[in-house]
Protein backbone atom coordinates (compact mmCIF):
# COMPACT_ATOMS: atom_id res chain seq x y z
CA UNK A 1 0.00 0.00 0.00
CA UNK A 2 1.45 3.25 -0.88
CA UNK A 3 -0.33 6.88 0.56
CA UNK A 4 0.37 9.99 -0.66
CA UNK A 5 0.04 12.79 1.89
CA UNK A 6 -0.14 16.35 0.12
CA UNK A 7 0.18 19.74 1.59
CA UNK A 8 -0.39 22.92 0.04
CA UNK A 9 0.52 26.74 1.04
CA UNK A 10 1.12 27.68 4.48
CA UNK A 11 0.99 23.98 5.71
CA UNK A 12 4.89 24.18 5.62
CA UNK A 13 4.71 26.71 8.42
CA UNK A 14 2.18 24.18 10.99
CA UNK A 15 4.09 24.29 14.42
CA UNK A 16 4.82 27.64 13.96
CA UNK A 17 1.96 29.24 11.96
CA UNK A 18 -1.54 30.68 14.20
CA UNK A 19 -0.69 27.49 16.68
CA UNK A 20 -4.28 28.64 18.67
CA UNK A 21 -5.73 27.44 15.30
CA UNK A 22 -3.00 24.64 14.13
CA UNK A 23 -1.44 23.29 17.25
CA UNK A 24 1.82 23.71 18.00
CA UNK A 25 2.82 20.66 16.36
CA UNK A 26 5.66 20.46 13.25
CA UNK A 27 4.37 18.40 9.91
CA UNK A 28 8.06 16.92 9.91
CA UNK A 29 7.16 15.57 13.61
CA UNK A 30 3.75 13.96 12.81
CA UNK A 31 5.03 12.33 9.70
CA UNK A 32 7.59 10.59 11.57
CA UNK A 33 5.18 9.36 14.41
CA UNK A 34 2.54 8.55 11.21
CA UNK A 35 5.63 6.28 9.52
CA UNK A 36 5.77 4.71 13.09
CA UNK A 37 2.60 3.85 13.73
CA UNK A 38 1.72 2.36 10.03
CA UNK A 39 4.76 0.53 9.54
CA UNK A 40 3.25 -1.71 6.52
CA UNK A 41 2.19 1.36 4.78
CA UNK A 42 4.90 3.29 2.11
CA UNK A 43 4.10 6.83 3.14
CA UNK A 44 5.30 9.88 0.79
CA UNK A 45 5.04 13.56 1.54
CA UNK A 46 5.09 16.77 -0.81
CA UNK A 47 4.46 19.86 0.10
CA UNK A 48 3.54 22.98 -2.36
CA UNK A 49 2.75 26.51 -1.66
CA UNK A 50 1.97 26.50 -5.57
CA UNK A 51 -1.36 25.69 -7.09
CA UNK A 52 0.65 24.19 -10.61
CA UNK A 53 2.78 22.40 -8.95
CA UNK A 54 -0.17 20.78 -6.79
CA UNK A 55 -2.09 19.92 -10.03
CA UNK A 56 1.30 18.39 -10.84
CA UNK A 57 1.66 16.15 -8.48
CA UNK A 58 -1.51 14.84 -8.33
CA UNK A 59 -1.44 14.38 -12.15
CA UNK A 60 1.76 12.45 -11.64
CA UNK A 61 0.45 10.46 -8.68
CA UNK A 62 -2.17 8.41 -10.39
CA UNK A 63 -1.48 4.91 -11.11
CA UNK A 64 1.52 5.32 -8.46
CA UNK A 65 -0.40 5.51 -5.44
CA UNK A 66 -3.51 3.64 -3.75
CA UNK A 67 -4.96 7.43 -2.09
CA UNK A 68 -3.79 10.61 -1.77
CA UNK A 69 -5.01 12.36 1.56
CA UNK A 70 -4.80 15.99 0.75
CA UNK A 71 -5.29 19.40 2.70
CA UNK A 72 -5.06 22.06 -0.31
CA UNK A 73 -4.72 24.97 2.48
CA UNK A 74 -6.50 27.67 1.29
CA UNK A 75 -6.81 26.88 -2.12
CA UNK A 76 -9.77 24.71 -1.31
CA UNK A 77 -11.94 27.49 -1.03
CA UNK A 78 -10.43 28.82 -4.68
CA UNK A 79 -8.96 26.35 -6.65
CA UNK A 80 -11.72 24.87 -9.42
CA UNK A 81 -8.16 23.91 -11.66
CA UNK A 82 -7.14 21.34 -8.53
CA UNK A 83 -10.73 20.30 -8.00
CA UNK A 84 -10.38 19.34 -11.66
CA UNK A 85 -7.08 17.58 -11.53
CA UNK A 86 -8.24 15.54 -8.49
CA UNK A 87 -11.34 14.51 -10.67
CA UNK A 88 -8.72 13.49 -13.73
CA UNK A 89 -7.30 10.98 -11.44
CA UNK A 90 -8.51 7.42 -10.75
CA UNK A 91 -6.47 7.47 -7.48
CA UNK A 92 -9.08 8.11 -4.74
CA UNK A 93 -8.44 11.58 -3.07
CA UNK A 94 -9.31 12.07 0.85
CA UNK A 95 -9.66 16.20 2.04
CA UNK A 96 -8.11 17.09 5.44
CA UNK A 97 -8.13 20.21 7.07
CA UNK A 98 -6.75 20.66 10.63
CA UNK A 99 -9.55 23.11 11.74
CA UNK A 100 -13.56 22.94 11.26
CA UNK A 101 -13.58 25.33 7.98
CA UNK A 102 -17.34 24.93 8.68
CA UNK A 103 -16.74 26.86 11.91
CA UNK A 104 -15.06 29.63 10.27
CA UNK A 105 -15.16 32.85 8.52
CA UNK A 106 -17.44 32.38 5.75
CA UNK A 107 -15.31 32.58 3.09
CA UNK A 108 -13.58 29.08 3.98
CA UNK A 109 -17.40 27.11 4.74
CA UNK A 110 -16.90 26.38 1.10
CA UNK A 111 -14.65 23.79 -0.34
CA UNK A 112 -14.50 23.53 -4.28
CA UNK A 113 -12.02 20.40 -3.82
CA UNK A 114 -13.68 18.40 -1.35
CA UNK A 115 -16.88 17.94 -3.90
CA UNK A 116 -14.23 15.99 -6.08
CA UNK A 117 -13.09 14.04 -3.00
CA UNK A 118 -14.12 10.61 -2.08
CA UNK A 119 -14.07 12.21 1.50
CA UNK A 120 -13.91 14.80 3.82
CA UNK A 121 -12.41 15.45 7.34
CA UNK A 122 -12.48 18.16 9.41
CA UNK A 123 -11.62 19.79 12.70
CA UNK A 124 -9.73 16.63 13.94
CA UNK A 125 -6.22 18.49 13.99
CA UNK A 126 -3.25 16.12 12.87
CA UNK A 127 -5.95 12.86 13.41
CA UNK A 128 -7.54 13.83 10.57
CA UNK A 129 -4.51 12.94 8.65
CA UNK A 130 -4.62 9.68 10.28
CA UNK A 131 -8.52 9.19 9.74
CA UNK A 132 -8.11 9.70 6.01
CA UNK A 133 -5.50 7.08 6.21
CA UNK A 134 -7.31 4.66 8.06
CA UNK A 135 -10.29 5.51 5.73
CA UNK A 136 -8.26 4.87 2.80
CA UNK A 137 -7.08 1.40 4.28
CA UNK A 138 -10.00 0.25 4.65
CA UNK A 139 -11.14 0.83 0.48
C1 LIG B 1 -6.66 24.70 6.44
C2 LIG B 1 -7.92 25.58 6.38
C3 LIG B 1 -7.79 26.63 5.30
O1 LIG B 1 -8.94 27.47 5.30
C4 LIG B 1 -6.56 27.50 5.56
O2 LIG B 1 -6.42 28.42 4.51
C5 LIG B 1 -5.34 26.69 5.75
C6 LIG B 1 -5.41 25.53 6.62
C7 LIG B 1 -6.74 23.66 7.60
O3 LIG B 1 -6.00 22.70 7.54
O4 LIG B 1 -7.51 23.87 8.54
O5 LIG B 1 -4.27 27.02 5.25
O6 LIG B 1 -6.56 23.96 5.23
Amino acid sequence: MKILILNGPNLNLIGRREPEIYGTKSFGEFIDEVRQKYSGVEIDYRQSNHEGILIDVIQESDGVYDGIIFNPGAYAHTSIALADAIRSVKTPVVEVHLSNIYEREEFRRHSFTAEACVASIVGRGMCGYEDALDMLLGM
